[in-house]
């Protein structure tokens, strides 16, 4: 039960570990056929007989991480970060989704172009009347008036309007959950409760983006002119965005597929480390990440790896490598955000959704001959320590991997599959659906 190896420990474990072994022995069930006394004690025996009394750091802790879940809960769904400075104010998007006659521009986005689009919407935000005339279809889904009373409920999933003290709308920011939640279809198809940590692959964010009246931020800072921009952004396609491009001006991949990414999930990460497919480093540093350069909010964030003229050129001339924005409306919110993110459990299939005689036999593929467990290490699905392989290892392209730091991908942890299927034949726009050879081995 000791490790010979911690003699200075040794002495106090001792202690403790004769005092919970008596303790275990006392209290924990019996394994069937050992003998109450003189028994081994196993560890799980040890544990179950810690004492449940919490005392007050215990409970100060216990209390201080539900607060904080709760809170990055909001953060995660509601907080814009003032990403307003960007979509509404400079490019926009707000006047798009008006349109002309609510004072925007164009033709506005109905409540059914938003839903085609791939926009969800939080059926706990509508008030029962509201809910009544949607079921009795009498309100107008084909009216951007109806998007508007929508924004104005903070139902939109993922995106949130400013509006003016007379009831137009001023800007519009977007959040975390724009990408990263989806809805569970229980009201109609797009409509539903929230599910946090579910990546959206309906959402066209690129289709999104370019329903914005002025493109001339993203043009001048890509150095393209708006043509090579839409080009660029409607290659993306549903569930997809490239979280480097705005880095290193990468629109295409050689062969001229577009350089987008699915839109990972954002659960079952306690335990994994290194996030995004090519594991750019922490959930919270990736976080920072997004927040600043990507949603653009406004906060501070320093990686030097981008500070790299050959690799991430527009990063080293913005000099986003290192933002300090002031007010900083994003650093105070890290320690919610990250914790709610470990929070957010892989959810587990529905009973009945799959064969379990095939599975089992998956499974033993999959530990065993496959050598699949070697990489996607149960019950993590990824390698604990770091996770992280070439190209070559894994026998894809190494495009996404030569854009990130490390310049290799993170063993995917696999949890949760099922919830995201819509792409999953590709996890980055080039990596090749595995095959097996006929030895049914990985070629590493
Ligand atoms: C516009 C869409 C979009 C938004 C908004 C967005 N993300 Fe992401 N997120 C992505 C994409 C795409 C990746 C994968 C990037 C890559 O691999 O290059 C990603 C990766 C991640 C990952 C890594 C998951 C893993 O595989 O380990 C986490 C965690 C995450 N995002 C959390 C967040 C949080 C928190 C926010 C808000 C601060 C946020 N994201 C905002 C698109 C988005
Ligand atoms: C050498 C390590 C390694 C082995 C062995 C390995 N994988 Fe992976 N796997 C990875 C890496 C790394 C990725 C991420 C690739 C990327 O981001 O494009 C990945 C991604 C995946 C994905 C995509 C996950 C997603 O979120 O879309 C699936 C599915 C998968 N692996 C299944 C398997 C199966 C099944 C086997 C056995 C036949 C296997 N892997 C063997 C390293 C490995």
């Amino acid at each position: 039960m000791l490790n010979p190896r911690w003699p200075i420990l040794g002495v106090t474990s001792l202690a403790v570990s004769l005092a919970l072994a008596t303790a275990a022995a006392a209290q924990a069930p019996q394994p069937p056929g050992k003998a109450a006394s003189g028994a081994p004690v196993t560890n799980a025996q040890v544990m179950s007989a810690v004492p449940a009394v919490l005392n007050a750091f215990d409970l100060a802790n216990n209390q201080g991480a539900e607060r904080l879940i709760d809170e990055g809960r909001r953060i995660f769904r509601y907080d814009t970060f003032g990403s307003e400075a960007f979509w509404g104010d400079a490019l926009g998007l707000h006047r798009a989704i008006a349109g002309a006659r609510l004072g925007g521009v164009g033709p506005g986005l109905s409540p059914r172009a938003a839903l085609a689009l791939g926009l969800k919407v939080d059926a706990d935000a509508l008030p029962p009347d509201l809910v009544q005339q949607l079921r009795q279809g009498q309100r107008d889904l084909d009216d951007p008036a109806t998007t508007l009373a929508l924004l104005r409920l903070n139902a939109i999933v993922g995106l949130t309007a400013r509006f003016t003290p007379e009831g137009g709308v001023r800007s519009v920011g977007m959040q975390c959950a724009s990408c990263h939640s989806t809805v569970d279809n229980s009201f109609m198809k797009g409509i539903g409760h929230r599910l946090d940590g579910w990546p959206n692959r309906d959402r066209d964010v690129g289709k999104v983006i370019l329903l914005a009246p002025n493109a001339k931020p993203l043009t001048d800072r890509l150095g393209i002119d708006e043509e090579a921009l839409k080009k660029a952004l409607t290659a993306w396609g549903p569930g997809k965005f490239d979280a480097e491009l705005l880095h290193d001006g990468k629109a295409f991949r050689p062969d001229g597929k577009s350089a987008a990414t699915l839109l990972p999930a954002a659960f079952g990460l306690a335990g994994v480390n290194n996030h995004t497919w090519t594991g750019w480093g922490s959930v919270t540093h990736w976080n920072a990440y997004v927040a600043n350069t990507q949603m653009r909010g406004q906060g501070t964030f320093f990686d030097p790896r981008l500070n790299n003229p050959e690799k991430f050129p527009i990063a080293v001339k913005t000099g986003e490598w290192n933002i300090r924005k002031q007010p900083d409306l994003i650093t105070a919110k890290l320690p919610a955000l990250h914790l709610y993110q470990l929070a957010i459990a892989a959810p587990r299939p529905p009973e009945g959704s799959f064969d379990r005689a095939a599975a089992t036999r998956g499974q033993s593929l999959f530990v065993g001959k496959a050598q699949c467990a070697r990489c996607h290490v149960p019950p993590l699905f990824t390698e604990p320590g770091w996770p992280m392989h070439t190209a070559d290892e894994i026998g894809i392209d190494d495009f996404q991997a030569k854009r990130s730091p490390d310049e290799r991908y993170r063993t995917a942890p696999l949890k949760g599959l099922w919830a995201h299927m819509k792409g999953a034949s590709t996890t980055t726009a080039g990596l090749r659906p595995f095959r097996m050879s006929s030895s049914t081995t990985m070629p590493i």
